[in-house]
């Protein structure tokens, strides 16, 4: 792990009219890590990762990229800055086939006679080589709709997405496996493995400490709105998370 901060979130508030979602939250990943976010219901992770992501501008506190201070009004700003983000809603085009999907409104052309036409062979080339060099992943078809893929594919086939552009510096994932299977939601952590291994900041919420103590390096505990806590996995429990989440005084 680095020393400086990848990313540094400082005393982020964020209010929406008079319901404050987050207070005073501070929040530091670094290259070559896994840091899970956890919390209850309502706890403010998944507004905590959109305000570093562009969707929401906090109402108070300041970002750091590599110690510089970044300003995102938009999320195409945080993603120009190597930001990006895979939601539970994968955001796909399930009636298109993977490589359509890969490069959805970026699409690879080529020029034949003067006229600009689709590359599809490069653009599903391009797939199979990110999801095989990048994440390990070998899909059962590049010429079905993705709509026919598992649960765990279709993941790989967005997280491709985001980790095709190779100034992607930090990949925020909101609930990756909450729809998945075993089977599947133990290959989404491998995946998982393989973006930190490339020197990723990988930032996981997750309900399931079975996931967060397997894939993660530090956790991040939110609790209304605040961090109560960052723990490193390593040195940590599954007691002691959950006690941090539901806070001392319930669960004593
Ligand atoms: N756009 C919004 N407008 C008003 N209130 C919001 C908005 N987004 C979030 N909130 C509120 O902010 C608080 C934190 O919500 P957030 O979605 O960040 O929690 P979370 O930790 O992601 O919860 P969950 O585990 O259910 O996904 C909640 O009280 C929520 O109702
Ligand atoms: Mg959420």
């Amino acid at each position: 792990m680095a020393d400086t901060p990848l990313v540094q979130m400082t005393g982020i508030t964020k209010r929406f009219g008079g319901v404050t979602a987050l207070q005073n939250v501070d929040l530091t990943a670094y290259a070559g890590e896994v840091l899970a976010i956890v919390g209850d219901n309502g706890a403010g992770k998944s507004t905590l990762i959109k305000v570093l992501t562009g969707v929401y501008q906090p109402t108070e506190g300041q970002i750091f990229i590599d110690g510089q201070k970044v300003d995102f009004s938009s999320h195409a700003e945080a993603i120009d800055a190597g930001i990006d983000a895979v939601y539970q809603t994968l955001a796909l085009a399930d009636h298109l086939d993977p490589a359509a999907n890969m490069f959805l409104g970026n699409e690879l052309t080529k020029t034949i006679f003067g006229i600009e036409i689709l590359d599809n062979k490069r653009m599903r080339s391009e797939t199979e080589r990110v999801l095989m060099e990048r994440l390990g992943v070998k899909l059962k078809s590049l010429d079905a709709p993705t709509e026919s893929l598992s649960g765990g594919q279709r993941q790989a086939v967005a997280i491709a997405r985001a980790v095709y552009s190779e100034g992607l510096r930090v990949l925020v994932m909101d609930e990756p496996t909450a729809a998945l299977g075993p089977q599947e939601t133990a290959r989404t952590l491998k995946l998982i493995k393989n973006v930190k291994a490339q020197g990723l900041a990988v930032i996981l919420i997750s309900h399931s400490l079975d996931d967060v103590f397997e894939v993660s390096d530090r956790v991040h505990v939110q609790r209304r709105g605040q961090c109560v806590g960052v723990v490193k996995t390593s040195e940590s429990s599954t007691q002691e998370v959950l006690g941090m989440i539901v806070g001392a005084e319930e669960a004593a």
